[in-house]
């Protein structure tokens, strides 16, 4: 079957319904949001997707909703022709590409979901009311599609783990899948934003999955106390000129609080964010537990 491109929430949810009932009880949907901008990060996300479900259906759609003021909504990468030969390659069945007025209409939207606490730390911080926005737009993409299985990566570390919270918190019946991060030969983890680097930015970026990857060998070695792995990670950060720290955070797995220990039960998540220039770009490793 040849890929299928819709514009309108209606023509989606009028194909699907139609699949479904066409298939007969093997219609297991996967579903993978995106912006666009599609890379081999998304890729691993639809192929798994791919594997695990009878229909696949990728979004792109560059959210408003969870851009600030002062980001880079204007000038986000957008490449649709690219990737949507891409999607049909991976196999993927429907591509919902809508416009922001399809998503939201004409006046301002009036119903968001907000969050809580989980929202408001790391990146949440720096951001505000960014994950109130990734979370109306994932719950009304969940709506129309109402996937069985829900596939995203392990770079935004909060962002899934706030979405298994939203899902749980209002009962959408569907599971998150946590995806491993893709990274460039040097370490560097994809990200539709590494095209804003410029190439001396570019050279300096690994060093965040190299401070993160001192961390854990420190940790693996036996230390446990966080000010010393931060320490560890803080050596090779602050050797790099062109990187201004957004923060560096040892936090709970679940609940992204704060930690000063890495208790040998829990799953600790040391998670980073800076700056080169203007360009923000994060990371993170989980620190398992016994
Ligand atoms: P976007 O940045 O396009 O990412 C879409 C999905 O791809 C996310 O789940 C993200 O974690 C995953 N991804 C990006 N880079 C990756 C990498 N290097 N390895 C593995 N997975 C990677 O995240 C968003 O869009 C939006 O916030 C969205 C969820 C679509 C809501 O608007």
């Amino acid at each position: 079957m040849s890929l299928i491109v819709f514009h309108t929430i209606a023509d989606c949810k009028a194909w699907l319904s139609e699949e479904r009932a066409q298939k007969e009880g093997k219609s297991d949907t996967g579903f993978v949001p995106t912006m666009g901008y599609l890379h081999e990060g998304h890729a691993s996300l639809i192929q798994k997707a791919r594997a695990e479900n009878d229909i696949v259906v990728v979004s792109i759609f560059v959210n408003p909703l969870q851009f600030g003021p002062s980001e880079d909504l204007d000038r986000y990468p957008r490449s649709l022709k690219q990737d949507l030969a891409l999607c049909e390659t991976l196999g993927v069945d429907l591509v919902f590409a809508p416009s922001v007025y399809e998503m939201y209409g004409e006046t301002p939207i009036m119903t968001r979901i907000h969050v809580d606490q989980l929202g408001e730390y790391l990146c949440g911080a720096s951001r505000p009311g960014h994950f109130d926005g990734v979370c109306t737009v994932v719950a009304k993409l969940f709506q129309i599609f109402a996937p069985t299985k829900a596939y995203f990566g392990k770079k935004d570390a909060q962002q899934w783990r706030i979405l298994r919270r939203m899902v749980a918190d209002l009962s959408i019946d569907v599971s998150i899948i946590p995806c491993p991060i893709v990274r460039e030969n040097d370490g560097l983890a994809k990200s539709s934003r590494n095209v804003y680097l410029t190439a001396e930015q570019r050279r300096e970026a690994p060093a965040l999955q190299q401070a993160l990857q001192q961390v854990l060998r420190r940790f693996q070695e036996g230390e446990r106390n966080v000010d010393k792995l931060r320490d560890v990670a803080m050596d090779r950060l602050n050797a790099v000129p062109g990187l201004r720290l957004d923060y560096l955070s040892f936090v709970d797995d679940e609940t992204l609080t704060k930690v000063m220990t890495v208790d040998e039960h829990h799953t600790v998540l040391c998670a980073v964010a800076a700056y080169f220039g203007s360009t923000r770009l994060i990371d993170n490793q989980e620190l398992v537990g016994l």
